[in-house]
């Protein structure tokens, strides 16, 4: 079994867990990356769950820059906020916050980015979106570094204008890493995702409300809702996303869509059901694959073993496979349950489940290595 290639023990979101107060707005990794020759950055979002990892991603994989703008609402304008060793204040994004900024890490929502990303584009920074704002749009890559790095071959910092890269939705991420060695091999026609999507894909604020209402329920009190509608601790339900005409919700249907955009296929044919659960953090997800050649189950997991950014779990002798805790706080997304479909004739089925941690390579991971493209 393949290392993983990342394990802090003093993540802000992990010790979160232990302190009911709101997140220290730091990051406690001292290296340093701050370098003459890098790229100045600016993280939009740099108060939420994204934002703060993009700090620690950025420390953990030595990313240099020069200067780096930490950007956030009014509300945390003026706050403080150390980041290897260095204390910064929190200013309030505006249209002036692009000035002489060579890669903007935007992870504000939507109709931030959709507002300020064409000002940073305008600055000639080159922006990488964690939003959904742009991701189906013809002339913006949407990329996972390990699957389609050649949608952004030939962006450069310092190629003299500015430009919009988008970051896949996280279980799109979570799904494709697994996904994508196999159908390289023998080609999906058909994919059925089922989701398990974590409390921290809807930011930290849901991550507060899942412990608070956890604490009400065990102590007898009527739980808090006010990021989700219904009671969330001890209980599961449909993704939150709006739901369409179809019946379908907005994260099922961006599987759907970015799959396609992604692998370049507009003929694969994808169907999801997302569901929020009760775990803190990392999303699972169950997929099964339908092939045009055979593959079966041995060499598929050959595949996965030797496939970057993804680590193989599937110990049937001791029912250790995947799961969430295991997955928070590292890079590698895990495959397990690797097995044939016995629905399907031959070997032209796999089922795989499938679990990663959608802040780190479902969001901010992904995003600095797309900006580790860019350098
Ligand atoms: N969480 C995930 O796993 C995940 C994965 C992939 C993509 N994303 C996407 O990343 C984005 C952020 O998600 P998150 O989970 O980090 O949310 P979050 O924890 O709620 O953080 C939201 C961030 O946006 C900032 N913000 C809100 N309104 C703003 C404004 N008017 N001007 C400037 N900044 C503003 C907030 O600043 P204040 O603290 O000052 O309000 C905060 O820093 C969303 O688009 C989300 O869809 C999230």
């Amino acid at each position: 079994m393949a290392a993983f290639t990342s394990n802090k023990t003093h993540h802000f979101l992990t010790r979160k867990l232990t302190t009911p107060t709101r997140r220290p707005l730091k990051s406690t990794r001292v290296r340093m990356s701050l370098q003459e020759s890098g790229p100045s950055l600016a993280v939009v979002g740099v108060s939420g769950a994204v934002g703060q990892e993009f700090l620690s991603v950025i420390s953990d994989r030595d990313f240099p820059y020069r200067s780096i703008k930490m950007l956030a609402s009014k509300r945390s304008a003026g706050k403080p906020l150390t980041f290897q060793g260095r204390t910064y204040t929190i200013e309030e994004l505006t249209e002036d916050s692009f000035d002489g900024v060579d890669i903007a890490l935007f992870s504000a929502g939507g109709s931030i980015s959709k507002t300020f990303g064409p000002v940073a584009v305008g600055k000639g920074a080159i922006v990488v979106d964690n939003s959904s704002a742009f991701r189906m749009e013809e002339a913006v890559p949407l990329v996972i570094p390990e699957v389609n790095p050649e949608a952004i071959r030939g962006f450069k910092v310092g190629m003299g204008k500015g430009a919009l890269i988008a970051n896949p939705n996280c279980s799109t991420i979570i799904c494709l890493m697994a996904a994508t060695p196999l159908h390289r091999r023998a080609k999906v026609t058909r994919m059925v995702v089922s989701t398990y999507q974590a409390a921290s894909g809807a930011g930290a604020a849901a991550m507060e409300e899942l412990e608070l209402q956890t604490r009400e329920v065990l102590e007898g009190k009527p739980p808090t809702c006010n990021i989700f509608n219904q009671q969330y601790a001890f209980n599961l339900f449909s993704h939150n996303a709006p739901v369409l005409s179809n019946g379908y919700n907005e994260e099922e249907i961006k599987l759907v869509k970015e799959t396609r955009k992604i692998w370049n296929d507009m003929n694969v044919r994808v169907t999801a059901t997302c569901i929020r659960v009760p775990v803190m953090r990392a999303h699972a997800e169950s997929v099964n694959l339908q092939f045009e050649k055979p593959l079966d189950e041995e060499t598929a997991r050959d595949i996965l073993k030797n496939a970057p950014g993804v680590v193989v779990i599937d110990d049937r002798a001791s029912n250790h496979f995947p799961t969430p805790l295991e997955v928070s706080n590292k890079d590698d997304v895990a495959v397990g349950r690797i097995r044939r479909d016995l629905s399907q004739n031959g070997d032209h089925g796999l089922d795989i489940f499938v679990c990663g941690d959608q802040i780190r390579k479902g969001a901010a991971l992904n995003a600095i290595q797309i900006a580790e493209m860019l350098l």
